[in-house]
């Protein structure tokens, strides 16, 4: 285990060090876990045609330091506690040794399925006990997870699967969250019928609801595993450079893209960054609200919390549900010493009034973590007054699937706080601002394009499929450097202030979601010609989806229009890209190149129309007027 920095003089030299000396700095890191055989190489790296290995020669498991380096002095420990969605309903806690055998027998399971290293199986699941069991009996086979959102259409889900030739699929037979059940299998299936090469659905009845099985390709999960000891479950050897999984995200351009993580850095970065940004303890309850199939479920659920023999608290619902006090009763009950979550939540919860938290004393809190989208002044006070009670330290967390861990925070307890500013980088971590032109932009209080100039162990190694996209994204832009797509601002004491993405990617609820998607997704609808969707700020959202459509012909009626636009969004990607406004439009702002001047339909959507600023260019300016007039 990881000893947290102790004071901002340990934080700095560390700092010194990483910089000095990298390789010396993230040896000694690694050197903490355990490892099958050590690496006889820390880092070869290569940022032109992008090339990145840590550890090589080293072997490992990730869930050897999950799960049995924890067994001799925590293993009556408790590793998960899992909260239902239902409140009345009972929780489920396993400890370190229950996890383990779980996880064993689960991989035992999934070996005699047939599966193995290198072998790729598709995770799409409610958020229970048996998903986190499940991951982890993939990476203890040396397969690959691809978790994905339970909230992703049949569509999406087919896309992944077939992205990333999964030969198995793991589901449940719904998935129970806020008072509602919601279709799990029925969606697999349906994905399924737009795809090849699945062999093997596994399913888990957890909410008793009725499916269909597939004779010959479907099998009950529970049943299955239950007919194993844990003999057949040992942990496969992996080289550090091994993928330890896949995590689909949106971009800019094309579809989602497939974000590969590999065993050894990832390890490395996620016990890491876990430790010292939370300075969590062994034994601590450190509960982040993200669902798994997002990468802050991935490291700070589930793999960072059990690298540091944490409890971690997994829960099944929402904040809101049944009363917008679910979040303080869950942490009464279970103690919660660290709470991580998005500033969404917390808006929703101010929005909902004080009186639902002010009766709770949350007296076991101890650090409060913020992730996902910058946090407004108003969300981040109140999050310290009225949940922290003016007693625990805010943090907030800046990083991206791509980063596989935190990059940027402030260290809970140590660093000095800052409303709104994402914090300084962690040791190992060199970012820079560049400007336009790709230079360094070396003074303070300056925007820049957020870049980072030296490896660290968890970045991402490749686009699954598609190494060309990988390095054309992130280090085309800007040669020589890992570009973000984020924009920032750093202050005179080093601080970084994330002002969000510089490109055509949403950031919707915490949820990252590519314009590009939406569009392709509206024009799949029968009648749509084209369309063009922005981002526009959201009180409570962060950023809303404002979609401008143009029609084949008239539209006779409107509204069954953006009903049915609404519902193809829905069926192609899920519900979170649903549209929250649809204008119907004759034309769009177009360059004579044939380009769409976004910049003006932001303005537009915004309400924003004082200063569109030169539209001298457009093919046909009289277009922006008409739109002006048609904003809903
Ligand atoms: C945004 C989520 C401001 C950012 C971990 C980034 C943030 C994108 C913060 C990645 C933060 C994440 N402050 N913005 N603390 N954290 N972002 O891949 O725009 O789902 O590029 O990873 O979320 O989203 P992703």
């Amino acid at each position: 285990m990881i000893q947290p920095f102790d004071s901002l003089d340990a934080y700095e030299r560390a700092m010194q060090l990483s910089v000095d000396d990298p390789e010396a700095f993230w040896s000694h890191v690694a050197s903490q876990y355990s490892w099958i055989q050590p690496w006889s190489q820390v880092l070869n790296w290569d940022f032109r045609c992008y090339d990145v290995r840590w550890f090589e020669g080293g072997t490992l498991n990730i869930t050897l330091n999950c799960l049995d380096r924890h067994l001799s002095d925590r293993g009556e420990k408790t590793a998960l506690i899992w909260e239902p969605s239902d409140p009345e309903g009972a929780s489920r806690s396993f400890t370190y040794q229950e996890l383990h055998s779980e996880v064993e027998r689960t991989a035992a399971a999934l070996r005699r399925q047939g599966m193995g290293k290198g072998d790729r199986i598709c995770v799409y699941m409610p958020m229970v006990p048996e998903l986190a069991v499940v991951v982890l009996a993939i990476a203890r086979i040396g397969a690959i997870h691809s978790v994905v959102f339970g909230g992703f259409s049949a569509h999406s889900l087919a896309d992944r699967i077939a992205d990333a030739g999964c030969r198995m699929v793991i589901t449940a037979d719904a998935i129970v969250r806020g008072g509602k059940i919601l279709p799990c299998k029925e969606v697999v299936d349906e994905a399924l019928t737009n795809c090849n090469g699945v062999e093997r659905v596994w399913v888990f009845r957890v909410s008793g609801s009725d499916v269909d099985m597939i004779y010959g390709r479907d099998v009950d999960a529970h049943e299955e595993i239950s007919r194993y000891s844990g003999t057949g479950g040992e942990a496969e050897v992996m080289q550090a450079e091994d993928p330890l999984f896949i995590l689909y995200t949106s971009g800019s351009t094309g579809k989602p893209k497939g974000v590969v993580h590999t065993c050894g850095g990832y390890m490395v970065y996620a016990g890491y960054s876990f430790t010292h940004v939370f300075r969590a303890q062994p034994g601590e309850v450190f509960w982040c609200t993200a669902d798994i199939g997002w990468i802050t479920g991935h490291t700070y659920l589930l793999y960072g919390p059990l690298l540091q023999g944490s409890t971690t608290l997994m829960f099944e619902g929402i904040p809101i549900w049944p009363n917008p006090d679910r979040f303080w009763k869950v942490c009464e009950r279970h103690s919660v010493n660290l709470l991580y979550t998005a500033p969404t939540a917390i808006r929703s919860l101010m929005a909902a009034g004080d009186a639902w938290v002010k009766p709770y004393s949350l007296n076991s809190l101890r650090v409060l973590g913020s992730v996902g989208e910058p946090i407004n002044a108003e969300a981040w006070q109140w999050y310290h007054r009225e949940v922290g009670k003016r007693r625990c330290p805010v943090t907030d967390t800046w990083w991206q699937t791509e980063t596989g861990g935190i990059l940027i925070a402030a260290l809970a307890g140590l660093s000095p706080l800052k409303p709104t500013y994402a914090g300084l980088p962690l040791p190992g971590i060199q970012p820079v601002l560049l400007d336009a032109q790709g230079e360094i932009i070396e003074e303070n209080e300056r925007e820049g394009y957020l870049a980072v100039r030296f490896p660290w162990p968890s970045m991402i190694r490749t686009t699954w499929g598609d190494h060309e996209r990988c390095r054309q994204t992130y280090f085309g832009a800007y040669p020589g450097y890992y570009f973000t797509g984020d924009g920032a601002r750093r202050d005179a004491d080093g601080y970084y202030r994330i002002i969000g993405r510089v490109d055509d990617v949403l950031n919707v609820s915490g949820h990252r979601i590519g314009t590009a998607e939406v569009e392709n997704a509206i024009n799949m609808h029968p009648l749509v010609a084209e369309s063009a969707v922005v981002g526009v700020p959201d009180e409570l959202k962060g950023q809303a989806i404002y979609a401008f459509v143009i029609c084949k012909g008239d539209p006779q009626n409107p509204d069954n229009i953006r009903a049915e636009i609404t519902a193809t969004v829905t069926e192609f990607i899920g519900k979170i890209a649903r549209p929250d406004k649809i204008q119907l439009v004759p034309g769009l702002p177009k360059t004579r190149s044939g380009k769409i001047m976004r910049r003006i339909l932001r303005k537009i959507a915004e309400g924003d129309v004082s200063q569109l600023g030169d539209t001298s260019t457009l093919l046909d300016p009289s277009v922006v007027d008409q739109l002006i007039r048609g904003r809903i």
